[in-house]
């Protein structure tokens, strides 16, 4: 996938960028063109010279060549550019990024690129863990960068921890399997809900659960990224699409997003149901609010919302893809297998509250895929932006 196409190799200055002469290497034996941008600190660590020899193309370094006053456009490079890729990226850089401190040729390129850009971290474990590294990574997530998480292992200074930057052939692989996935769903119009929804009681209070939308945002993203033309239909949330391409429905109760999702369905290819519907809605909704005064103890009785999933399915046309998730906190397997087909699903994601780190409003997810066919998928824990991404290579 990578033949042919125009990629910024950026380099910073850090022990790891010896690493990147391997990574432009690759690229090139994998047919793409390379360009390589590095910052003044990076010449300290790999020569120019190298890369230059490599891409056979001179390096870009500065803003102007100082002997014969030859502009470099950084604006020209950008939309050059299919793919800039940035490894290693030091603190430094990612904290320019994220806050628009153009200073140097890499940072104004970032600036102008309308590519898709891949960011590879690489630092001292603890200048990875710390907080104003992690809000400006999350700043470029926000951006819709992609960022290709550093590795365990030995580090320069000799300490053990996270922050070597991911391998060359791991980072060329995220490469080709992101213009792999581009192509995937081109033309199709995808559905996800996400969230929870709220079923009110009176004007200030409601029945609701712990999702934040992060797993169902992650799914629009990636079906986004794989060329979808995609549509949330979202409970209250406080997460937002990294792709402006992806179209949000809001709505409050599984009654709106019940109507919602079946006026949406006939022109949807595939449907994913990722919200967490609440099951049960008060009979009476107070017009307004309950004094805690007039009342010793209170009963709400509830009735059952709609199944938006098993109304989905029971019309769903052969040529419609329906995917539902599982959330379970034991019998998880027996369970997701039984919704799968009482809700006449293709596929169920199942995640469990038992297993850490994955379920409501943690960064990551560890999912097993169930489809109707009877074959099973179990993926490691991993970010909620990867597990969405093996969810949609794994739609059938
Ligand atoms: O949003 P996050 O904080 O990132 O958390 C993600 C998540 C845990 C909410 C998500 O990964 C998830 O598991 N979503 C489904 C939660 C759920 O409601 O599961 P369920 O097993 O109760 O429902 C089974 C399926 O039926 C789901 O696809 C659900 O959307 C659907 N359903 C459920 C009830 C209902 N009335 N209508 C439905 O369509």
């Amino acid at each position: 996938m990578l033949k042919g196409k125009h990629i910024i190799v950026g380099i910073t200055g850090g022990i790891a960028a010896y690493k990147t002469a391997t990574l432009v290497r690759l690229l090139i034996k994998q047919g793409a063109e390379v360009q390589v941008v590095m910052t003044p600190n990076a010449r300290e660590f790999i020569t120019p010279v190298t890369l230059s020899a490599l891409t056979g193309k001179p390096v870009v370094s500065e803003f102007f060549t100082a002997n014969t006053g030859e502009w470099h456009s950084h604006v020209d490079l950008g939309l050059w550019a299919d793919a800039m890729v940035i490894a290693p990226a030091t603190a430094s850089t990612i904290g320019k990024m994220a806050n628009g401190v153009a200073d140097n040729m890499l940072v104004t390129t970032y600036l102008s690129a309308k590519a898709p850009v891949f960011v590879a971290p690489a630092m001292d474990l603890d200048m990875m863990a710390h907080p104003s590294t992690a809000r400006n990574l999350d700043l470029l997530r926000s951006y819709g960068n992609h960022i290709i998480e550093p590795a365990e292992g030995e580090l320069a200074s000799h300490l053990v921890g996270r922050g070597r930057m991911e391998e060359p052939e791991n980072i060329v692989r995220v490469l080709d399997g992101f213009f792999s996935r581009k192509q995937r769903l081109a033309g199709k119009k995808v559905l996800i809900t996400a969230g929870p929804t709220y079923e009110r009681i009176d004007p200030v209070r409601f029945i609701g659960n712990f999702s934040t939308g992060k797993m169902g945002y992650a799914l629009a993203d990636a079906a986004a990224r794989a060329g979808a033309d995609v549509t949330v239909i979202s409970g209250p949330v406080n997460v937002k699409a990294s792709e402006h391409s992806v179209k949000v429905i809001p709505v409050e109760s599984a009654c709106q997003m019940y109507d919602a999702c079946v006026k949406a369905f006939p022109e949807s290819d595939i449907v994913i149901m990722c919200a967490a519907v609440a099951d049960y809605a008060p009979v009476d909704v107070h017009d307004t609010k309950i004094k805690r005064e007039n009342t010793e103890g209170m009963t709400i009785e509830l009735k059952r919302n709609p199944d938006i999933a098993a109304a989905l399915g029971s019309v769903k046309r052969p040529d419609q893809l329906l995917v539902g998730f599982a959330l379970e906190t034991d019998h998880e397997a027996e369970n997701a297998v039984r919704k799968l087909k009482a809700k006449n699903l293709d596929m169920i994601v199942l995640n469990s509250l038992a297993v850490p780190g994955a379920g409501f409003a943690t960064d990551t997810n560890q999912v097993t895929i169930f489809k109707a066919d009877g074959s099973e998928l179990s993926l490691p824990l991993m970010s909620k932006a990867e597990t969405a991404a093996n969810i949609i290579d794994n739609l059938s």
